[in-house]
């Protein structure tokens, strides 16, 4: 997936702009940045959820600018968004559900639904319980099962670890990384860049509307600025 040059702008405010980067096949490539920076637009703007008004989304040879998010989703990108966004009052298995009622996922909705219980047991075991009396860490785990239903090539994650304990938050991130091993290759947003970091093969920092530095992740947390302004060292 490639983004090339883009811009979005909500009403007469311009969000982000010359926004170029890359996520190649199978792997975890990390978005940091301070609230308000871009990272939800530009996750956004993937999937088509806001117009990009300048600019391109190239994924898998093809133009995503001017589908609309039920289309993008069909070719193979789901998102688990920022705040969750379940339907509280559906159980699991209907908020899983709720992932696969796109095209050609409902029809293998069964066989999908088997192997993301086998990746979140506790889903499993949490099946028939409403979404609302998840925990955190829970509904996170959730969120990001239901965008698997759609069967993504591409899953773009917002802040899975926003308001989560330490432990819970690494449990989030080690099955991310198992994601990955199973072929999903992962665009990350988190404002926690030490774990970002930690997990992704490359990164771009995102500050007020604009990629600010970008490399290897190995690379980016030996940098004195971002030692010092992202982790605190
Ligand atoms: N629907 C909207 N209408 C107007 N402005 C918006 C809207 N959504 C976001 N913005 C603005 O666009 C900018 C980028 O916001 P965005 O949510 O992409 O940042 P972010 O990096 O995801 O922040 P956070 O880390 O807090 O999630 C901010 O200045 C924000 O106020
Ligand atoms: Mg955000």
């Amino acid at each position: 997936m490639k983004v090339s040059d883009v811009e979005v702008w909500y009403g007469k405010v311009r969000a982000v702009s010359d926004i170029s980067l890359e996520v190649n096949k199978e792997e975890i490539v990390g978005l940091v940045g301070p609230n308000g920076a871009g990272k939800t637009t530009i996750l956004k703007a993937i999937i088509g959820v806001v117009r990009v008004a300048k600019g391109e989304i190239i994924f898998e040879n093809e133009r995503l600018n001017d589908f609309e998010t039920h289309e993008i989703i069909k070719k193979g990108i789901a998102i688990a968004p920022e705040g969750r966004q379940l339907f509280p009052f559906l159980t699991v298995e209907e908020n899983l559900l709720m992932g696969a009622i796109n095209g050609e996922a409902w029809g293998k909705r069964l066989e999908t639904i088997k192997f993301v219980y086998s990746l979140f047991p506790r889903l499993s075991e949490r099946r028939n319980q409403l979404a609302v009396t998840l925990s955190g860490g829970e509904q996170q785990m959730l969120t990001i099962a239901r965008a698997l239903m759609a069967k993504p090539k591409l899953l773009l994650v917002d802040e899975p670890s926003l308001g989560l304990a330490p432990k819970i938050a690494l449990e989030i991130y080690k099955l991310l990384e198992k994601l990955r091993n199973e072929g999903i290759t992962i665009l990350l947003s988190d404002q926690n860049a030490r774990r970002v970091f930690e997990i992704s093969d490359r990164a771009y920092v995102v500050e007020n509307g604009r990629i600010v530095m970008q490399g290897k992740s190995s690379e980016l947390k030996e940098d004195e600025r971002i030692r010092r302004v992202y982790l605190g060292l």
